[in-house]
């Protein structure tokens, strides 16, 4: 997968049947292309930032946990088993799969931890829903505003706020120290 193949790969999931989160996925791609140059893997989290919400799509949702529908569909498209971690993984999506019971399923993939990884959490949970940049703080508020007290999403967000805010820090320190402002573009 190569540039804009994954964008229009996402764009076509996403950008009809789900025109916010497609704009979400805009901001979190734009952000990861612009520190790409400053990393090895930097590829990589570009493509993993285009498809890291592609499970959304009502055609590929089967389960209805999007990390994991995600990961699973690109894994039949047969694109790099890194890619299939990430996104399976992203932004702490295993407190949520174990508050729907699907931690089994989730461990078909490997949470490979490091900066890329980080990177990738670091650009979905400051950025908003409409795309553009927040602070992680405001993300998390957000988030409890917009689903309903009991969803998983509400019940698991307590115990993945020390990984979230760990991988966000992780990610924050790594940008500052390269020199990118972590609020760009
Ligand atoms: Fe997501």
């Amino acid at each position: 997968m190569h540039g804009d193949s994954d964008r229009d790969l996402a764009r076509l999931y996403l950008e009809r049947a789900l025109p916010r989160r497609w704009r979400h996925v805009q901001g979190v791609a734009r952000r990861a292309e612009a520190v790409a140059g400053h990393l090895d893997d930097g590829e990589l989290l570009v493509t993993a930032a285009w498809l890291h919400d592609i499970g959304y799509a009502p055609e590929l949702a089967e389960t209805g946990f999007h990390p994991l529908d995600g990961a699973r569909a690109l894994r039949e498209l047969g694109v790099g088993a890194r890619l299939w971690g990430l996104v399976a993984h992203h932004s702490a999506a295993v407190h949520e799969a174990q508050a729907l019971g699907m931690a089994d399923e989730l461990d078909e993939f490997a949470d490979e931890r490091g900066l890329v990884r980080d990177l990738l959490w670091f650009f979905d949970m400051t950025t908003s829903p409409d795309g553009g940049p927040v602070t992680f703080a405001q993300r998390m508020a957000d988030i409890r505003d917009r689903y309903p007290p009991g969803h998983y999403v509400i019940r698991s967000l307590g115990p993945s706020l020390h990984d979230r805010r760990a991988a966000v820090e992780r990610a924050g320190r790594w940008l500052h120290a390269v020199g990118l402002d972590p609020r760009c573009p």
